[in-house]
């Protein structure tokens, strides 16, 4: 297989673009049709120094690309925040050039010109378009860019019922652009985060999702089995919850543990935010943990953990495929202590199985239903 493409062509120039984190025999691009769509457009329809949004950018095309007008991009990943760091930096474009937010942070000001990455989920496009209506007004130009096979009709009503007057372009690449008035004129409050209940063995919790978290609107099945087959209570005394999500899980094992420290790290800003607030209305103040948006376990200490708990992604956008839960598996290796437990929940068809083998050396299932198995491996 030959090299992948590093080198992006923009009206403002060529640049390097790599995805974040490097990975060798990487096969994938770090940007699609839909970028250079939005950049050869935005280069033709745009003059001046406008003020420009970027919302969703994957590994920085279209900062870098329009780094000139000086944008503020917004994103809720860890991992683009990062990819479009170093992009700009491998390219020696003086990162103070381009104003980097996280999807918690509040956005200020009217936009001349907002561009959007359509994000996969439906919630978050949702959230994402309420909340630019307070720094919109009818001369904002807002355009959106995704693979034509990603934007559906429900997404367009969406844009009617937010924004207002909404059209598309043609296909380019397989890669179409939403153009949308704010003939609305009406400022939308968000409705995330959205919570819903659970019974517990002695109470029930209330777990809240900003728009971008997993299973959002309910208790996901695999993670609900996995609270059926949790390790043995109070045993464990630093517990991780790796791709916490709403951070049930993790939230579950310290009520199990109850002298337990835990820390909960996830790669979306939302999912993290969610986690502290839903265990903060778990426990109150009184007890503390450890939250961190990063990529899996990268500020973990070594050996460090005795119980690591895992419901692995296996998709990154629209990328679907098993490397992070490669990538999970390894670093849970590499943060547990000696005796310490690494459990996890997977689909059978996903054989996780094999992964626990190779990195680990055996496994155990504790429990298997039609669709998931609850497997745990031990270090030493
Ligand atoms: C299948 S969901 C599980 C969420 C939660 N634990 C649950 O069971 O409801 C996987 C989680 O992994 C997170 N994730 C994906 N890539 C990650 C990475 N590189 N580092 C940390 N978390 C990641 C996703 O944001 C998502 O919240």
């Amino acid at each position: 297989m030959g090299r992948i493409e590093t080198q992006l062509n923009t009206p403002a120039g060529e640049f390097t673009l790599l995805r974040y984190p490097q990975r060798n025999n990487e096969i994938l691009r770090a940007w699609d049709a839909a970028d250079e769509y939005l950049l050869n457009y935005l280069s033709e329809e745009i003059s001046g120094k406008p003020r420009i949004l970027i919302i969703n950018d994957n590994f920085g095309a279209l900062a870098v690309g329009l780094n000139a007008v000086k944008p503020i991009v917004q994103t809720d990943s860890f991992l683009s925040f990062q990819g479009i760091r170093h992009n700009l930096q491998h390219n020696k474009i003086d990162t103070q050039s381009v104003t980097l937010l996280n999807s918690m942070q509040p956005l200020e000001g009217l936009f001349d010109v907002v561009v959007i990455k359509l994000p996969k989920s439906h919630a978050y496009l949702e959230d994402i378009l309420c909340k630019i209506t307070a720094h919109i007004n009818s001369d904002t130009k807002i355009i959106a860019g995704a693979m034509a096979k990603n934007i559906h009709s429900s997404t367009l009503k969406l844009f009617e019922k937010i924004i207002g007057k909404t059209t598309t372009s043609l296909a380019k690449k397989k890669a179409r652009l939403i153009f949308s008035n704010f003939t609305n004129n009406k400022i939308v409050s968000s409705p995330y985060p959205q919570c819903f209940e659970i019974e517990t063995d002695n109470t029930t919790l209330k777990i809240c999702n900003e728009a971008n978290v997993f299973s959002r609107e309910k208790l996901d099945i695999g993670t609900r089995f996995f609270l059926e087959n949790m390790p043995d209570s109070n045993r464990f005394e630093n517990i991780i919850d790796l791709g916490c999500g709403n951070g049930l899980l993790g939230i579950i094992a310290a009520q199990q543990n109850t002298d337990a420290k835990l820390s909960f790290s996830d790669e979306s800003y939302m999912a993290v935010a969610s986690a502290k607030e839903n265990f903060k209305a778990a426990f109150g103040q009184q007890r503390k943990a450890n939250f961190l948006v990063t990529d899996c376990l990268q500020d973990m200490a070594n050996g460090s953990a005795d119980l690591i708990l895992c419901n692995p992604p296996f998709h990154q956008n629209h990328v679907v495929g098993d490397h992070i839960a490669w990538q999970m598996f390894n670093e849970a290796h590499v943060a547990l202590k000696q005796g310490g437990e690494f459990w996890i929940v997977g689909n059978h068809h996903l054989a996780y199985h094999t992964k626990l083998k190779k990195i680990f050396g055996g496994y155990t299932v504790a429990a298997s239903n039609k669709k998931f198995a609850v497997m745990f491996a031990r270090m030493g």
